[in-house]
């Protein structure tokens, strides 16, 4: 069976990116994979404390915390979405203390020491023209490589103060549903 991790970045329980992710997760589990969802800001985890452990050979991330399961998890998974609110232009903060944690992916030479993961990313912004960020998400998304995922798509929510937004989104909930089955095929 083929396993599907996901990353809610958002403190919004019941916000855009959990129904957005609530969609992948399930159109992911239609097509015969097993989901394990993660909500960032229900996890006690530290940020990367730059010991550069895990550049040495193999060496693992000494940080033992609710993050580092969740890190295991990864390595052997065969898909990995993330999914964040667009805050001050970037990515959340417990999202970027998340790829920080995901160091131990790459090798030292930034080739990734677990490759062919399929990877998806959910951006959620209360701006309206979903092109404001295509700079940041393309930039965001040259460290992919190095994590061994391979991006499939990206889903944008646009209007997102209104919490209920994606809900109401029928194009976007179809495309999320597709690309949880594509993370799987
Ligand atoms: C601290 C903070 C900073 C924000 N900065 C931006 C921003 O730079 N651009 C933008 O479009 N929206 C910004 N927003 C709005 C959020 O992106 C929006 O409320 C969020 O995407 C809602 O998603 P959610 O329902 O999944 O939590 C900001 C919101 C907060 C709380």
């Amino acid at each position: 069976m083929k396993s599907v991790v996901l990353f809610n970045g958002s403190p919004r329980m019941d916000g855009n990116i959990a129904t957005i992710m609530g969609v992948v997760a399930r159109g992911a589990q239609d097509a015969g994979a097993e989901v394990k969802n993660y909500t960032l800001f229900k996890m006690k985890f530290m940020a990367c404390m730059s010991s550069f452990n895990c550049r040495r050979e193999k060496g693992e991330c000494p940080i033992q915390d609710e993050l580092a399961e969740a890190i295991e998890r990864v390595k052997k998974a065969d898909a990995v979405v993330i999914g964040s609110p667009i805050y001050m232009m970037q990515m959340s903060g417990p999202v970027k203390n998340l790829y920080d944690r995901l160091f131990p992916l790459m090798d030292s030479d930034g080739s990734p020491r677990y490759p062919g993961k399929k990877f998806l990313t959910v951006y959620s912004q209360a701006v309206d023209d979903p092109q404001t960020y295509e700079t940041y998400f393309d930039y965001t998304a040259a460290m992919f490589p190095s994590f061994g995922f391979n991006l499939i798509g990206n889903i944008v929510c646009t209007n997102a103060n209104d919490p209920e937004n994606a809900e109401r989104n029928a194009d976007l909930k179809i495309r999320a549903y597709a690309l949880g089955k594509a993370l799987v095929r």
